[in-house]
């Protein structure tokens, strides 16, 4: 019967997966309006699912009026649905988007406010600023060609060996340089990662909730999102090796360490059985460490590359979130074979991260003054945490304190309506995450991400004793 009723969610999903890909398409300009969309028979084989599921898609789509039927013909693009391509008047739009992009999260966190608490970034007072101005001189004295000089795509040859001998010391790790590429920041790598290895309609398996520029990155790349939920002690391996002998997902993305949005953080157990897992299924394991090191009372497990002896795990560290945001430094690390064409959409993209940050990242990065540095920031950052969690007790919300990172995942009572309560704070200059953007199947409606690295200590307080105000307010009774 428990098997009758995910499959019945399973096909649900599926459906609405194909539903969502043909209208992406379409939005993107791919199929413009009164072109005919391809056969049922076509589509299926192309998407490799059933005949079935993209009829029940058409019929939906047929009902919501993006497409109509002729007679004996098929189906068609009604007007008004596609991105206007070719203007009526060229001149006066003299470029237009061929392309339909969405990010949920940058929508929110770029309206300006005073109490930002969707931010999952380091307050930048907290950032030994001084001392960084004298490195950048310094650097620039050392290589006095910087400026004129373009990096390698795979990364500037003296920060990969820092790299590999960084992940050695640290987590025991014999790589060579071979193993590594320098990104523009995790984003990018998510971003590298899917058009290399995400075909449309493949299956992919994506914790729920998940990091949601992630979730509209492979939405974007038409992936056939398979959510698998992530809890206090991590995930149900049974239902992954399940979902991996059902769909054979070409990737897992996972968060495991101080996970965006919920802070947890997959215990070390399950972290050998996940790989043996996609081994066994070949199924690539994307592991985006962002906030590795800030944790508070002691450093999380070892990562899921630790276990991996067969190229099964491709690591993604960022060292932006809490080293420089500015430099936007990030290691994707994997073997040879998986890294060799990201190399190649590596080049497509930008040919190379800028040499300039490379640099200062890495004599930055490397000094004893950052050791120093990231002692402080932990602390900083649990004080932080607990101001939030005190001010918070009196409210009913819920939540697990998290061990390390930036957020607290909180559950509010269901009588206080998301939406508009997100509305009425952005009114009064409060932002936060509303947990419906981080849940591949949008149903999370009743929670929020708050994020505490942002905000100074004073103006925390104040702030959630705001927020705290506006959802009393706010509560349908
Ligand atoms: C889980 C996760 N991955 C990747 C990123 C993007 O990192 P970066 O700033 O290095 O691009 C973030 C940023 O919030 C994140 O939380």
């Amino acid at each position: 019967m428990k098997q009758e009723e995910s499959s019945t969610k399973d096909t649900k999903l599926l459906f609405r997966q194909a539903y969502d890909y043909i209208v992406t398409r379409i939005e993107l300009g791919e199929w413009q309006t009164h072109d005919k969309l391809p056969s049922i028979r076509m589509l299926a084989q192309e998407l490799r699912i059933h005949r079935l599921t993209v009829f029940r898609a058409y019929q939906m789509l047929k009902q919501n009026g993006k497409a109509y039927v002729k007679e004996k013909s098929g189906y068609y693009v009604s007007p008004g649905n596609t991105q206007q391509v070719i203007s009526e008047h060229p001149e006066s739009h003299p470029v237009t988007s061929s392309g339909f992009l969405k990010n949920s999260l940058a929508e929110i966190q770029q309206v300006p406010v005073v109490y930002q608490f969707s931010q999952a970034l380091i307050d930048p007072n907290l950032l030994p600023n001084l001392y960084l101005s004298e490195y950048v001189k310094q650097v620039f004295d050392d290589y006095p060609k910087l400026m004129g000089t373009y990096s390698n795509v795979q990364g500037d040859e003296e920060l990969c060996e820092f790299l590999c001998r960084y992940m050695k010391e640290s987590h025991n790790l014999q790589l060579s340089v071979s193993d590594l590429l320098v990104t523009t920041g995790g984003q990018q790598a998510i971003d590298l990662i899917s058009r290399v290895y995400i075909r449309p309609m493949d299956p992919i398996l994506v914790e729920r909730p998940t990091y949601s520029s992630a979730l509209d990155i492979f939405r974007q790349q038409g992936a056939r999102i398979i959510p698998v939920d992530i809890t206090l002690g991590g995930y149900d391996l049974e239902k992954v090796e399940m979902l991996m002998i059902q769909h054979r997902p070409r990737i897992f993305y996972m968060n495991p360490t101080f996970h965006n949005p919920t802070g947890y953080t997959v215990p070390k157990a399950q972290r050998k059985q996940l790989v043996e897992l996609a081994e066994r299924y070949h199924c690539l394991l994307v592991e985006d460490d962002a906030i590795h090191e800030m944790y508070f009372d002691e450093p999380p497990p070892e990562p899921m590359l630790t276990y991996d002896t067969n190229g099964w795990v491709v690591y993604i560290r960022s060292f932006s979130k809490y080293v420089a945001p500015g430099l936007r430094i990030c290691v994707v690390i994997g073997r040879p074979s998986v890294i060799t064409p990201l190399l190649t959409a590596k080049s497509l993209a930008d040919n190379g991260t800028p040499l300039v940050n490379q640099k200062l990242f890495l004599h930055y990065f490397e000094s004893e003054r950052m050791r120093q540095h990231l002692k402080k920031l932990r602390i900083a950052l649990q004080v932080r945490k607990e101001i939030v969690e005190e001010e918070l007790k009196t409210t009913g919300w819920t939540w697990d304190s998290p061990k390390g990172g930036f957020n607290l995942w909180l559950k509010l009572p269901e009588t206080l309506p998301v939406e508009g309560f997100l509305n009425e704070c952005m009114e009064q200059s409060i932002s936060f995450i509303p947990g419906i953007i981080c849940d591949p199947l949008r149903e999370m409606r009743s929670w929020i991400r708050l994020s505490y690295s942002f905000i100074n200590e004073e103006h925390l307080r104040s702030g959630v004793r705001r927020l705290a105000n506006i959802a009393e307010r706010y509560s349908v009774r």
